[in-house]
């Protein structure tokens, strides 16, 4: 603990001293909106280290982190193989701006772990992805409207900033100012698990449509599954408008299930978007799709996206990695019993307590919800007990529990989390609920 935090501000932890410092020099202190405790309140604790299933701040308090970095982390933090393999890394090159075959080992891995893959683009974020995503949708269809979901997020370009999930719903942004109507005009929205909004903005728009872009689990709104109907739907109306459909597996990309939500419900994407859990913690972003979609990509087509460290091999070495481990056998469903333990026990408590609450997941990835559900569209999520949500929220950050600070956003389980940290979670909800 530095002496100038100790003499100055005997009162104020260290997290509190960091968050003014950074305010003086990182516009709003932080780097990424919710990480600022906006939407609950409080000051943001700020992290010195982190190892498997914790966040270690820098008071030195440690936390059951159920973020895992919002998704990457499926593998826990600082595991012993990824931390080899980028140290070694490290030590050959942490970036060529050349190709390597690193590249070309993550891509033939997720071709093989996601079958209706063939070809793939390293990008550095999910952001990336997405844009290009639907860059290369509009190229090939020679369209410029996309329809959305209202809570869907997708990233912050332009044109997904549009009734967005995420941060965006959780400051109650409508949209954001910078940008132009005249980009958002071509951005469609309709209703999650509502089919026939998304017929009507086809009816409006008749071979006007691109593409329909949606996260099949949605986690940037809580935590909204797709429903078989929506998918396989939307899969039939995109076929019958000539519009591809992207589906945005940033989030549940090797998180929900080893090859993505897509094969939970047998629905193929035009074009899948990755992220998170490909990167192993490092950045990254992929666009993929079958040979003929992505030859639509500059060098091989006309459709332009480049980036100076895309591919880059430390990232290429923390996904080899991480999807090395992901792919033993039994690791998800060992992770899904972990995540069903989890939320069967809030929602014991929850019920014996008399709570209006709600929990659903798949995988290494759940949702809780302060109201009755089960929870199909954005509407339900916006009527959650934001109070409730932000009491249970500091309750269990002084508790040592990092749960999202957002009731809009799903909360992630690692490999590393054990049955304790588990059991020690629902005993202090139980505690929150009867207290
Ligand atoms: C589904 C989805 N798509 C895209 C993104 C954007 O990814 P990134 O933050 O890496 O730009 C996110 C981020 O959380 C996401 O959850």
């Amino acid at each position: 603990m530095p002496t100038t935090f100790i003499t100055k501000a005997k009162l104020m932890d260290h997290s509190t001293q960091c968050f003014n410092e950074a305010l003086a020099v990182i516009a709003g202190g932080v780097d990424s909106p919710v990480r600022a405790f906006n939407s609950v309140g409080g000051t943001p604790r700020f992290m010195d280290h982190a190892k498997g299933a914790y966040l270690y701040d820098v008071d030195g308090k440690q936390y059951i982190d159920y973020i895992g970095s919002w998704g990457p982390m499926i593998v826990g933090h600082c595991h012993p193989d990824v931390v080899k393999a980028l140290q070694d890394q490290a030590a050959k090159a942490i970036s060529f701006g050349a190709s390597s075959p690193l590249e070309t080992q993550l891509a033939r891995k997720v071709t093989q772990l996601m079958p209706n893959i063939e070809k793939v683009r390293f990008v550095n974020s999910g952001t990336e992805a997405t844009m290009t995503a639907i860059r290369l949708a509009r190229g090939i269809t020679g369209r410029d409207k996309i329809i959305k979901f209202q809570g869907c997020y997708h990233g912050h370009a332009d044109c997904l900033l549009v009734k967005a999930g995420s941060g965006v719903l959780t400051l109650g942004i409508p949209g954001s100012p910078g940008v132009p109507e005249d980009t958002t005009k071509h951005t469609l929205t309709a209703d999650y698990n509502d089919l026939s909004s998304v017929a009507q903005q086809f009816a409006a728009y008749p071979g006007e449509v691109a593409c329909v872009i949606l996260e099949p689990i949605a986690g940037n709104m809580n935590f909204v599954r797709a429903s078989d109907e929506f998918m396989h739907g939307l899969r039939a109306m995109c076929d019958k408008h000539g519009a591809l459909l992207i589906i945005d597996e940033v989030m549940s990309g090797f998180r929900v299930a080893l090859a993505g939500a897509q094969s939970l419900y047998g629905v193929k994407a035009d074009i899948t978007c990755l992220g998170k859990v490909i990167g192993g913690g490092m950045p990254v972003g992929a666009l993929c799709g079958d040979a003929k979609t992505m030859a639509h990509l500059a060098p091989e087509g006309p459709v332009y996206q480049a980036g100076t460290l895309s591919g880059n091999p430390m990232a290429m070495v923390a996904g080899l990695t991480t999807l090395s481990l992901v792919e033993q056998p039994d690791f998800f469903t060992e992770l899904t019993r972990k995540t069903r333990r989890l939320v069967t026990g809030l929602q014991q408590v929850a019920d014996d307590a008399g709570e209006p609450f709600w929990t659903d997941s798949e995988g290494g990835m759940f949702g809780y919800y302060f109201n009755q559900g089960p929870i199909t569209s954005f509407d339900q999520v916006k009527q959650g007990n934001e109070t409730r949500f932000k009491a249970f929220f500091h309750f269990m950050l002084e508790h040592g529990v990092y749960p999202a600070p957002s009731m809009y956003e799903a909360g992630f389980i690692s490999s590393a989390h054990s049955d304790e940290d588990i059991d020690r979670t629902i005993a202090l909800a139980h505690e929150f609920f009867t207290q």
